[in-house]
């Protein structure tokens, strides 16, 4: 038992060795992107997490939140000038357009804008002909309208990037018209089924411009309650890392299919 705990640590501290290892590489070749990532405050969903990975990674973070987090004001006591922590609440245009102001004050410019904010209602799991018709048109405003927000007022930041900026809107397998199996949750999977027409419109309006390009992304299923008793089988420190690399991988590609999974497939809107 004891031997087998003496290796976890071992590495896990191997792990930690690479990781501040790629951190200097890339703040030494001075290769760090500027990285803004939305509703970041809970430190067992996936948004701190993509922080948490990016900041590894040696780049520089923009983590948006609507209100404080004790977890984000953390990492900023560890990772200082690195990591922006700014207010946006992505229901509002004017909030996000001040967000904007100040995020370009700051860091100047965008490489990767990662829309992750999401907002379902109470009461969804009741089947259509149950469910609350009212309570839907919120979590539009966030989850779906809320992203187009943000990349829209954002757009010129990530346009003033050098190389191929790019966005990543964190969609689910939910937003799928194809593959639709379910007959309830229909307020977060109509707001997908949004985002992924927002993708493709802005795709489409920026295919022939070689400095930005656009994924829709489902993330996997990952433990995002804090539950450590949840079945579900990816970790949210796990799951952001996976995706880090997948867009990195896919930056470039402006030829393929617009909506992919976490593991790096195809997927039918
Ligand atoms: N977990 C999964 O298995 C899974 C599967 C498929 C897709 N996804 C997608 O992956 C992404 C992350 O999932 P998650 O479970 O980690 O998300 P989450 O914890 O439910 O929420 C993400 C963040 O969105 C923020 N938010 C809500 N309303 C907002 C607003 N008006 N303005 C700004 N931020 C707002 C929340 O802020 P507060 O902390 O202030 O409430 C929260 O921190 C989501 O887009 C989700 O749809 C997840």
């Amino acid at each position: 038992m004891q031997h087998e705990i003496d290796r976890t640590t071992l590495a896990l501290n191997d792990q930690m060795d690479t990781i501040r290892r790629m951190e200097r590489e890339k703040m030494e070749q001075n290769m760090a992107q500027n990285v803004m990532i939305t509703g970041t405050g809970r430190s067992y969903a996936l948004g701190y997490n993509l922080v948490l990975r990016y900041l590894e990674a040696g780049d520089n973070v923009v983590a948006t939140v609507r209100r404080e987090s004790e977890a984000l004001l953390r990492l900023k006591g560890e990772y200082g000038e690195r990591l922006h922590i700014v207010n946006m609440d992505i229901s509002s245009t004017e909030s996000v357009e001040r967000a904007a102001f100040e995020v370009e004050a700051a860091i100047g410019h965008l490489d990767l804008l990662i829309n992750n904010a999401v907002l379902s209602a109470l009461g969804m799991e009741e089947d259509f002909l149950h469910a609350d018709m009212d309570s839907i048109l919120e979590t539009f405003n966030v989850s779906a309208l809320g992203t187009m927000r943000v990349m829209k007022a954002f757009y010129p930041l990530l346009k003033k990037g050098e190389g191929m900026s790019l966005i990543i809107n964190i969609s689910s397998e939910a937003g799928s018209i194809t593959k639709c199996f379910r007959s309830n949750y229909l307020d977060y999977a109509m707001a997908k089924a949004a985002v992924n027409m927002g993708t493709m419109t802005f795709y489409n309006d920026t295919k022939d411009d070689p400095g930005i390009n656009i994924f829709c992304v489902h993330p996997g299923w990952i433990r995002t309650d804090g539950r450590e008793e949840n079945p579900v089988p990816l970790s949210p420190y796990d799951a952001a890392e996976t995706l880090r690399l997948l867009f990195e991988k896919r930056r470039y590609d402006k030829e393929g299919h617009r909506f992919i999974t976490y593991e790096n497939e195809d997927y039918p809107f």
